[in-house]
């Protein structure tokens, strides 16, 4: 479970992001750069953390045209991250082009290829909100959910990003193999100030429900003591892998 914790570094301070690494050296192994680190500190956050020898998600969510977003996921293969995401709703041959073009990339360089992740419905859109974006018309939202899911399944991406409490519901739609990865994790003893996750769950429950990897921010990054925080989620998920079988 230990390689199954993401710590999201969403910081604008270089040596507090480097201390926070430091301090959970030989615990986390894989960190999430998203776009508030990567906007302030470009490329030399990620050599920073590759040179750590740390995993990374690289979290910057594209949407664009098909040529666009297939020519970023080369550029962000090039980088050396192990996981991409990219917006569902950007449509099937987006997707499609996304994950040819991460997987030629490899080939040609006789690299890993990158994990390709789809962003389905942010959590901060509620359903009331979707209807009015969309029109009455427009399927539930976990219907949506589903169905992006499954669109990004069939497009040969590797997995998803999905709230705690979608997972069940993907699983049974897209089966044991599309990765989930889950923010909004929260230990109840771990109180954040002006949090803004509504529909947490904690550790234990997300792993138990079928997450494979979790993605933890302030949590970890505001706790006073952040290697005391990044164990204490490591001993739930091992307790909430425990609890699935
Ligand atoms: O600090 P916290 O644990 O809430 O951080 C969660 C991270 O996961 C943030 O970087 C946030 O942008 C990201 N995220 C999320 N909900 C989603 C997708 C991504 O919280 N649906």
């Amino acid at each position: 479970m230990k390689d199954r914790l993401i710590v999201s570094l969403d910081l604008r301070d270089l040596g507090q992001i480097k201390e926070i690494v430091a301090s959970l050296r030989g615990i986390v192994s894989f960190y999430k750069i998203g776009a508030i680190p990567f906007t302030f500190f470009g490329i030399d956050v990620i050599k920073m953390l590759k040179d750590e020898g740390v995993r990374v998600m690289f979290d910057l969510k594209y949407h664009d045209i098909p040529n666009t977003v297939a020519r970023a996921c080369e550029a962000a293969s090039q980088l050396g991250v192990d996981f991409i995401t990219l917006h569902t709703s950007g449509g099937f041959t987006m997707l499609e082009d996304a994950v040819k073009a991460t997987l030629m990339h490899a080939e040609m360089n006789k690299s890993p290829a990158p994990k390709l992740l789809g962003i389905t419905i942010l959590t901060s859109l509620d359903e009331a909100y979707l209807k009015d974006l969309y029109g009455e018309t427009t399927r539930s939202l976990s219907e949506q959910v589903v169905f992006l899911a499954d669109l990004a399944r069939s497009a040969g991406l590797d997995g998803v990003v999905a709230s705690p409490h979608e997972i069940r519901l993907i699983r049974e739609a897209c089966g044991k193999d599309l990765v989930i990865v889950t923010p909004g994790v929260r230990l109840k003893e771990i109180a954040v100030s002006g949090d803004d996750q509504a529909r947490t769950m904690t550790p234990k429950q997300a792993v138990q429900q079928g997450a494979d990897y979790l993605v933890v921010g302030r949590p970890i990054v505001k706790a006073a003591d952040p290697r005391h925080a990044a164990q204490q989620i490591i001993k739930e998920m091992e307790d909430g892998h425990r609890a699935r079988t």
